[in-house]
């Protein structure tokens, strides 16, 4: 049996791919940057891999490979040098689906590194499926995850705006069905909660489940980024979460659908799951 390769398998979303491709059975390469010391699921087998490679290394990563899920690493922002040379390998070892981890209101946002590869993998006539998620829960239980833990609080501009958060587990749940399910090449899939969820709301139920009172600061841009300087962000990172929270506060991400239901048979984990499940990270230590 060929395998999948799973790029950024130690990862949020990577970790929720190779689960649900594991429970259907498939045979799973994890592409890791150090096999020896990544924790991977039982049957997953790690392979060395980084995306900085040789092309000569990266046909060696590709052996007995023909689906790959493909990801950004967060901390890459030249795709151009470091995701098109390893596309262009997976299009020369014949890789039958390259599924995109991309980002919900990609199309409309043609200065993100997600829509250079979304073009590419369309101009070199990969056979293609994007994933375009909405924000993910999870951001709650790792970015943000210490400042709720140790000041019982949520931080963000975003205003009154809703966000149709994903749980990053049912994106995994979704790419394991279209990398093993006929059907999906060629197609785009925007992932949201099936819920618009204001801050105010997930304080609410995370003040529920924890049992202490957790607010949402909602403070102005202006001291959101001062905040951050002062924590010692660098630039580009505090103008990059400027202006995502400046597109929160349009509602931009507002928008539920039911894709995750469609696509696996199942609802999206809702709020008060995800919140029950990751209650464990926010508890005060000792
Ligand atoms: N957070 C959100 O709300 C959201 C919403 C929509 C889309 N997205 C997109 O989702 C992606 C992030 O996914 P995630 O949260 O699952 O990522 P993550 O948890 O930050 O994991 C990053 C993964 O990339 C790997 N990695 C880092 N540098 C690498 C390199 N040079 N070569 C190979 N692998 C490397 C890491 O492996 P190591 O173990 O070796 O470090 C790790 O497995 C980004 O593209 C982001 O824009 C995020």
């Amino acid at each position: 049996m060929r395998a999948v390769l799973v790029t950024g398998a130690t990862g949020i979303v990577g970790s929720a791919v190779l689960d649900h491709l594991l429970a259907r059975g498939e045979r799973v390469i994890a592409a890791v940057r150090n096999p020896d010391g990544a924790k991977l699921p039982d049957g997953a087998q790690a392979r060395s891999f980084d995306f900085a490679m040789t092309s000569a290394e990266f046909d060696r990563v590709l052996d007995g490979v023909d689906r790959v899920f493909l990801m950004r690493p967060p901390q890459i922002e030249d795709v151009q040098r470091y995701l098109f040379p390893f596309i262009d390998a997976a299009r020369r070892n014949r890789v039958r689906q390259l599924v995109f981890l991309s980002l919900q209101g990609v199309q409309f946002n043609k200065r993100t590194p997600h829509h250079a590869v979304e073009q590419h993998l369309k101009a070199s006539g990969a056979p293609y499926t994007f994933l375009r998620p909405n924000f993910f829960l999870q951001n709650l239980s790792s970015i943000y995850a210490e400042e709720i833990r140790d000041r019982s609080e949520i931080y963000l501009p975003a205003g009154r705006s809703y966000t149709a958060m994903i749980d990053a587990r049912d994106i995994g749940r979704v790419a394991a069905v279209v990398l093993t399910e006929p059907g999906h090449v060629g197609k785009a899939y925007t992932l949201s909660g099936e819920h618009p969820l204001s801050y105010h709301k997930i304080a609410t139920e995370m003040t529920r489940v924890l049992g202490r009172p957790i607010t949402y600061a909602r403070p102005s841009e202006a001291d959101y980024l001062a905040r951050l300087a002062a924590q010692g962000r660098p630039a580009d990172y505090i103008a990059v979460q400027k202006m995502i929270y400046r597109m929160v506060r349009l509602n931009a991400s507002a928008l539920p659908n039911r894709v995750v239901r469609k696509l696996t048979g199942q609802p999206a984990t809702t709020l008060r799951e995800f919140v029950h499940d990751y209650r464990d990270v926010w508890q005060p230590e000792g």
